[in-house]
């Protein structure tokens, strides 16, 4: 293995990019975000973090906004001004122009998206610049670059709109948005598909192949066969050109390292464990347990239906678990159960803790932007088109 400098932490050492995610330093230039992380942290054991947060928020007042999506930690989310799903938090950044500086308490993309959203006189900053996403690694530019080559080689390029997952790079949200396509969430991928297919008669979505194919054969009525999956490390993506000019859907092979590990074996062992639970699981589980369960929805939605729910009722989710853990708490009236022993955190929307925020906020205070996420302006601009797009979907 070759060491590029910016992997380099110390000489005769080559650092493995795991190591260098655990340590939130340094830079991996093959992944969406990087993993720098300047600067002094408070220690987690400081007992004076939450005053500390406190008192910096107050002293900056309606200069700072922060956004907290659900899967963060709750020592993070009690001093999120507006908590959401990836939809949500980006309507919300839009929504902001006052705000000089946006906290955003989530992952990496959520992140360029809001910057792409906001005005150039506002700072939108991430606290760690580790917290990335896996799925949203999986699918590099130039990678999607090649994939449409191999479209138009296949000559269905023409016919084929681009739909990508929020959870992408704002590189592969601008190529969407040159090719005409839009961005999607998963509480409104299917107006997106709905939308793509009335443009054009092929989708390449991507980076979830679980989500696109959930959406496609559940709620808009394709088969399985209509879904090819496109492999970016197999010449061709793995496809030959009569299945490319066959599919309706092309799903790019990639899928999130949390929800692809939930499994219909947890499904059916919960259901005998709690007879008459309800099953509740998010769209970027794997097909055959979305089948298997009663309720699939964005994180916004399981919130929703766990709100509706009458006393008494008993729920299993498939979701990320400081997200299941505080709706626990907040319904105690009702049973709520992590659908799978064996699934955890998801890693990077947990770097984000307590420390990375009060230093986040007493930077501020001090008048230093730390992890200032800013997009170059010819990719924004593209990209924001197709989250325009996204935006304006009926
Ligand atoms: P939501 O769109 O439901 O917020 O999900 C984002 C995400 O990263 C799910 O893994
Ligand atoms: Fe990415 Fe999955 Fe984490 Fe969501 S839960 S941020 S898709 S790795």
């Amino acid at each position: 293995m070759t060491t590029s400098p910016e992997l380099e932490l110390m000489p005769g050492v080559e650092p493995t990019p795991l190591a260098l995610l655990m340590l939130g330093r340094q830079r991996d230039p093959e992944s969406e975000r990087g993993v720098d992380c300047p600067g002094e942290l408070p220690a987690a054991s400081d007992p004076t973090l939450v005053e500390r947060a406190r008192a910096a928020k107050a002293a900056l007042g309606d200069r700072v906004f922060v956004l907290g999506h659900h899967y963060q930690r709750d020592e993070v989310i009690q001093f999120a001004d507006v908590t959401g799903d990836s939809f949500k938090l980006a309507q919300q950044a839009a929504a902001r122009p006052e705000a000089e500086f946006i906290v955003f308490c989530g992952v990496h993309f959520m992140a360029e998206s809001a910057d792409i959203l906001t005005g150039s006189d506002q700072a939108v900053l991430l606290p760690d610049l580790a917290a990335g996403c896996s799925m949203a690694d999986m699918a590099a530019f130039d990678q999607v670059e090649e994939c449409w080559d191999v479209l138009r080689e296949a000559g269905v390029a023409d016919v084929t709109v681009p739909v990508t997952y929020m959870n992408s790079s704002a590189a592969i949200k601008a190529f969407t948005g040159r090719h005409g396509g839009t961005v999607c969430t998963s509480s409104n991928a299917k107006r997106a598909l709905e939308w793509a297919y009335a443009q054009g008669a092929k989708v390449l979505f991507m980076p979830d192949q679980h989500l696109g194919r959930n959406t496609a054969v559940r709620e808009l009525g394709l088969t399985l066969e209509d879904c090819v999956v496109y492999d970016p490390h197999k010449p061709g993506g793995g496809l030959t050109v009569q299945q490319l000019q066959d599919a309706k859907m092309v799903l790019w092979k990639g899928h999130c390292s949390v929800h692809g590990r939930f499994t219909v074996d947890a499904v059916r062992e919960v259901r005998e464990r709690v007879p008459g639970i309800n099953v509740l699981v998010h769209p970027e589980c794997r097909h055959e347990v979305v089948e298997a369960a009663d309720l699939v929805g964005s994180t916004e939605f399981i919130i929703r239906a766990l709100e509706g729910a009458p006393a008494g009722s008993a729920w299993a989710i498939g979701t990320e678990l400081n997200l299941v853990r505080r709706l626990a708490k907040e319904h105690p009236d009702k049973t709520v159960v992590f659908l799978e022993k064996t699934v955890c955190f998801c890693s990077t929307m947990d770097r984000i803790d307590l420390p990375h925020l009060v230093w986040t906020l007493e930077s501020l205070v001090d008048g230093v932007v730390p992890n200032r996420i800013t997009v170059e302006a010819e990719t924004a601009r593209y990209a924001k088109a197709a989250l325009d797009q996204m935006l304006a979907l009926p």
